[in-house]
């Protein structure tokens, strides 16, 4: 049985959060608000919750989880050695939207990685991730708050819908103000190298440490090398309707899927739309959604995978989406946008 519990950001429930600390102590789950994106949280240094976690998500165990922390000693702990970038990285981006990649120490299960040498590690912003992490002992190892697939959840509705009876707690904490998951920057190698992109961006990393590359699996869609993150190999964030990108001059992408609406129509699909608070009117469907408004990027990440769990709600089959440029937080954007549609791209 999962209990439900509401806490807020600015008035945290002590009690209730000491019990979730409990819950994990004791090798249970409890699934969590962090500013990205919802968690699935488990004991990290315990390698049976981190079986538990795979279990309830229904994910491939090869796949790593991430460390939660909220005190830079704890990094000490997890990690063999930690690289002058990733105190420089640490000053400017934690607590928030970072995970970076280390070689682990002994202390980190290799359940908890996947079987992998490396471990991530991300110290969330989010007030009341911070209050269960410490409550936990602190080092809660949470994938995101999905079953496997899925668009990861930024409300508690979503969690509920996938995880209700698989893990014994979660916390509704409102909605994540960012909305994507963290930035992924691997340090093991000797060049960082940006395994997944997010909120905190290249030129961003790059501004601190100076050069990053980016592993080329995610940028380059011809690339046969397998991506270094294992998850972003998996089809991700896919809606149960089909996703087409339609990508040109924004008259012609607004008639293009005003045509494909028609005939999905004809053929007695339910259809929707991923619009813009500018071309919002334009369409001609049965769910049409702004994502935002163009000219705020942030905004467009937030909403984004809740609306695309929200045509699911609406049994909608057939769905066209507008396209964003990839400069700032667009290319993470882009990239969970790609995923989604299995990199079905109409360019006109
Ligand atoms: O924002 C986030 O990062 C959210 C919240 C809950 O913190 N968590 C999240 O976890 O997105 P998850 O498990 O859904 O995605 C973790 C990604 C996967 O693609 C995984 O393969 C990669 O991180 N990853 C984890 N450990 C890794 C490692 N040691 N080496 C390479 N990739 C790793
Ligand atoms: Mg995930």
């Amino acid at each position: 049985n999962t209990e439900i519990v509401i806490i807020e950001e600015e008035n945290i429930d002590r009690e209730a959060i000491t019990r979730a600390g409990k819950i994990i102590k004791a090798g249970g789950l409890v699934a969590f608000p962090t500013e990205t994106v919802y968690g699935i949280g488990g004991d990290a240094l315990n390698a049976s919750s981190s079986e538990k976690i795979y279990a309830a998500k229904g994910r491939p165990s090869d796949n790593p989880l991430i460390v939660h922390i909220t005190r830079i000693d704890a990094l000490s702990f997890l990690v063999k050695e930690i690289p002058e970038t990733a105190y420089k990285l640490a000053d400017k981006f934690w607590p928030g939207p970072l995970t970076m990649i280390f070689h682990k120490s002994d202390h980190v299960p290799k359940r908890t990685t996947g079987g992998l040498e490396t471990v991530a590690v991300r110290m969330p912003s989010n007030k009341v991730a911070g209050a269960l992490i410490e409550a936990a002992g602190g080092y809660i190892a949470a994938p995101s708050a999905n079953r496997s697939g899925r668009p990861s959840p930024t409300v508690a509705k979503y969690v509920i819908e996938d995880l209700d009876g698989r893990v014994d707690m979660i916390i509704d904490g409102g909605e994540s103000v960012i909305g994507l998951e963290s930035t992924i920057v691997d340090l093991t190698e000797e060049k960082p190298v940006i395994l997944r992109p997010g909120y905190i961006t290249k030129e961003m990393i790059a501004a601190v440490i100076g050069n990053v590359d980016v592993d080329r699996a995610i940028t380059d869609e011809a690339c046969s090398a397998a991506p270094k993150a294992p998850g972003m190999k998996y089809r991700h964030y896919a809606p149960e309707g089909s996703l087409m990108i339609v990508e040109g001059a924004a008259q012609q992408v607004e008639a293009y899927i005003n045509e494909r609406l028609k005939s999905g129509r004809a053929e007695g699909k339910r259809t929707g739309v991923i619009a813009t608070d500018e071309t919002a009117g334009h369409y001609h469907a049965d769910s049409i959604k702004s994502v935002g408004s163009r000219s705020d990027k942030e905004q467009i990440a937030r909403h984004l995978f809740r609306i695309l769990r929200e045509f699911d709600d609406e049994n909608i089959q057939v769905i066209y989406t507008e396209s964003f440029e990839q400069q700032g937080v667009g290319a993470a954007i882009m990239n969970r946008l790609l995923k989604a549609a299995g990199h079905r791209v109409v360019s006109l």
